[in-house]
């Protein structure tokens, strides 16, 4: 014991040299084209391109909108516009219309020491050229500070989109979001050659836009008390200070504390102006039938007894057995087309109770006229409807993936969101529907971020395997979801979507998923822009931390920075880290179990995610003797529910079998059930081991007497660590696992003495 106690020290000794004050090795590596998304084709050139006032921008009559984004980004640099000329000019960046370029969005840019040439047909790939251009500049350009020139380095870059949908989307009527913000949000789509910004304009918290015929929607349905999602957000505030509602949102009417606001035709014309000017389509939605009690408040004649009330789940629907409720959808939508140009208008369409439709007369009639089966079906008559509503007026209709289930005509567009039927977009496709991916794993941006979730939404694919190539044409992009029940303020929702909206950029954009590390250093470069931008973007994580440490005599924590310029601080007494918490030694010492709880901080004292590392003492544990073992581990199935592991050791057995894998058997076909793994393994070494557990749902693993990874109950795919020292030999192994339905994660894998993870070895596990 004591002979492992020294190496380990020394090991860590050698770690310390890398340790507190170094840059983790993705902070460290500069990149010449740090753009997101990576361009199709880019080849380096020699030389770099000087603008200076001097220079002209020389365009085709097609780009003149895109020649004035152009100059309005320069001029923040360079104090002046530039001169805009039709005609050639040396030293000039020229926009030129090509026609050969025939793919919708592309362009081609070409950067040498004497001129600067975008080449396109379409001016969006002008625009995009010109993000591209942006994202070379220093990032200064942000700021509006005034230099004397600006230098872009050579390059030729060939570029296309891989998706036509490029979308994100944000609720505003949960939480509201000034006009200021939408364009700021816009602003940062469009550098990263986002190209749809779905509204959710409507809900049963808030109605937040003008319709002239129906004034109260907004004299009454924009307004609320505070409700139970403010108490929780102003619960969360006390910790954190990103969750304090945006006081601008908050007014006094008629002697009363309200919160909301709404957006007048006017305003939204305008965004919708500055959204097109950048190539971003707004896609508006007005929820319906469900999702609808701001608007039946005001108007009660919409549901089919005059009630409003919470169901179960929901709140009541709009009735479609009443000829008023189609006159009133359709005097709404005939004014949002007004305010929207856009080709797609969505009519959500999701999470309808239908339960009073099964009671209401007017419904019953209806049904019995037109033969209509059932309630999904009577609201695939609404939707179906609405959808002819649409189309005479040149629209396409988006749905919610739920308006499928009772029958759906194959011109409406399916947006899936539920994860947890993960045909619905197959069945979509085969039934001819054009689908948008939006799953909630991982686009649903308001699910909080941790260490993975960039990674998972980098590699998400919008394809369905079981799709064919011709059959995959129909899924026509993705698109990441903001729900805005527990964002309260822009700095809420700059950290939720920010940095994720740049994997999703590059995602959508590069058909080329093998750029993922250099994506991570070229978004390390990013962050210095986000800063000049003053986008509250989630800080990286602090690299390769655990859940629980154990250490013999001492434990030593080092953490490497992430970021230039932020510093680790910490605290032991279970308070959390504040700007005024020590700052990390190098390292802390830990002679006593206690808790860590860690987080990065900003120059200008924003704290990132605060991280909590148990240390717990342990003396080595020694291998245990027992008759020689087989292979693998034995073990037992139960087919039943489980919240949590606990209840597994009063079910009954279903079936067993042995195993030298830690995975989800290919053979199990129950949604539910629970897995026992028991045995030994049988390490090569003394060490102190770090245990990685991935699971969904829930997994709690022993490895001698103690817990020592736990990550119990029914959720996501999550990684929880943990460590245990040990002597080489058998020890006691036993992992119970559940699974709730959906997801089916199991993952083991192991590091020893700080290096590398790996799976585990087959040959460990005996029985
Ligand atoms: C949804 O998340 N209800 C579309």
């Amino acid at each position: 014991m004591i002979a492992f106690a020294k190496k380990y020290k020394s090991f860590k000794i050698v770690l310390l040299l890398v340790g507190t004050g170094a840059l983790s090795a993705q902070a460290q590596d500069a990149v010449k084209f740090p753009l997101i998304p990576y361009p199709t084709q880019l080849v380096a050139g020699s030389g770099s391109f000087v603008i200076t006032g001097k220079t002209s921008i020389v365009t085709a009559k097609e780009f003149t909108s895109e020649a004035a984004e152009l100059n309005n980004l320069l001029l923040k640099a360079l104090g002046k516009p530039l001169v805009v000329a039709k005609i050639n000019k040396p030293h000039a960046i020229n926009l030129v219309y090509d026609a050969t370029i025939t793919a919708p969005e592309a362009y081609k840019l070409n950067i040498t020491a004497q001129q600067v040439t975008i080449a396109a047909k379409d001016p969006a790939g002008v625009f995009h050229a010109v993000e591209t251009i942006r994202q070379l500049l220093p990032v200064s350009v942000e700021r509006g500070v005034v230099n004397e020139t600006l230098v872009l380095p050579a390059a030729s870059i060939e570029d296309q989109p891989a998706y036509a949908w490029r979308g994100m989307h944000l609720d505003v009527s949960r939480h509201f979001f000034s006009i200021a913000y939408l364009k700021k949000f816009i602003d940062r789509m469009a550098l990263y050659k986002m190209n749809k910004l779905h509204l959710h304009i409507t809900d049963d918290q808030g109605w937040r836009i003008e319709i002239k015929k129906y004034p109260k929607l907004t004299e009454e349905g924009a307004w609320r008390t505070f409700n139970n999602q403010d108490s929780a957000c102003m619960k969360r505030a006390k910790d954190n200070p990103d969750f304090v509602i945006d006081k601008e949102h908050i007014v006094q009417r008629n002697g009363k504390t309200m919160y909301g606001g709404f957006y007048t035709q006017q305003e939204m014309k305008g965004v919708v102006a500055y959204a097109a000017a950048r190539h971003i389509d707004i896609i508006p939605e007005i929820d319906m039938p469900g999702h609808m009690m701001a608007a039946i408040n005001s108007y009660p004649f919409l549901t089919c007894n005059g009630e409003n009330s919470w169901g179960k789940l929901f709140t009541k629907p709009i009735c479609p057995g009443l000829e008023t409720t189609y006159e009133f959808a359709q005097n709404v939508y005939s004014e949002i087309m007004d305010i929207f140009p856009s080709k797609y208008i969505h009519i959500g369409g999701d999470e309808v109770d239908r339960t009073d439709w099964g009671k209401s007369d007017a419904c019953k009639a209806l049904m019995e006229r037109e033969g209509i089966k059932d309630l999904p079906a009577l609201q695939s008559y609404f939707i179906n409807r609405m959808e002819k509503f649409f189309n005479s007026k040149g629209r396409k209709l988006i749905g919610w993936d739920e308006i499928i289930e009772g029958g759906i005509s194959p011109t409406a567009i399916i947006m899936y969101w539920r994860a947890w039927v993960p045909d619905a977009p197959v069945k979509a496709v085969k039934n001819g529907n054009t689908v948008i991916m939006t799953p909630g794993e991982p686009l649903y941006f308001d699910n909080q971020p941790d260490q993975y979730s960039i990674s998972k939404v980098y590699h998400f694919n919008p394809i369905p395997k079981v799709l064919n190539a011709e059959e995959a044409k129909s899924i026509i992009g993705a698109q990441a979801n903001i729900w805005t029940e527990m964002i309260p303020s822009e700095k809420r929702a700059d950290y939720m979507y920010m940095p994720r909206l740049t994997a999703l950029a590059e995602m959508l954009w590069t058909t080329q998923q093998d750029k993922y590390d250099s994506y991570l250093k070229r978004l390390v470069q990013q962050y210095s822009r986000m800063d000049a931008m003053n986008i509250n973007y989630r800080l990286p994580d602090l690299p390769g931390l655990l859940n629980n440490y154990v250490f013999i005599d001492e434990g030593k924590l080092s953490i490497d920075r992430p970021l230039p310029g932020l510093t680790i601080r910490y605290t032991t007494d279970g308070s959390l880290p504040g700007a005024k918490s020590p700052e990390l030694p190098s390292p802390l010492s830990i002679k006593k179990a206690e808790l860590v709880r860690v987080a990065a901080f900003t120059a200008n004292g924003a704290r990132g995610d605060v991280y909590n590392l148990n240390y717990t003492q342990q003396q080595m544990l020694g291998p245990v003797k027992v008759a020689p073992p087989k292979p693998g581990l034995a073990c037992s199935y139960y087919k039943a529910f489980f919240k949590q592991i606990a209840p597994m050791k009063d079910a009954k057995v279903d079936s067993t079998f042995t195993t030298n894998t830690i995975a989800v058997p290919a053979t199990v076909k129950a949604p539910s059930f629970g897995i026992t793994y028991k045995g030994y393994i049988d390490v090569p070494a003394d060490g102190i081991y770090n245990f990685y557990l991935t699971c969904d749902d829930g997994g709690v693993l022993q490895i001698g007497p103690g817990v020592t990874v736990d990550n119990d109950g029914n959720h996501s795919a999550q990684e929880k660590s943990g460590q245990v020292a040990l002597k080489m030999g058998l020890h006691p192994f036993l992992l119970n696992f559940i699974e709730g339905g959906g997801g089916y994660t199991l993952k083991l894998q192991y590091s020893l003495n700080g290096s590398a993870r790996q799976d585990i070895p087959a040959e460990w596990f005996k029985n």
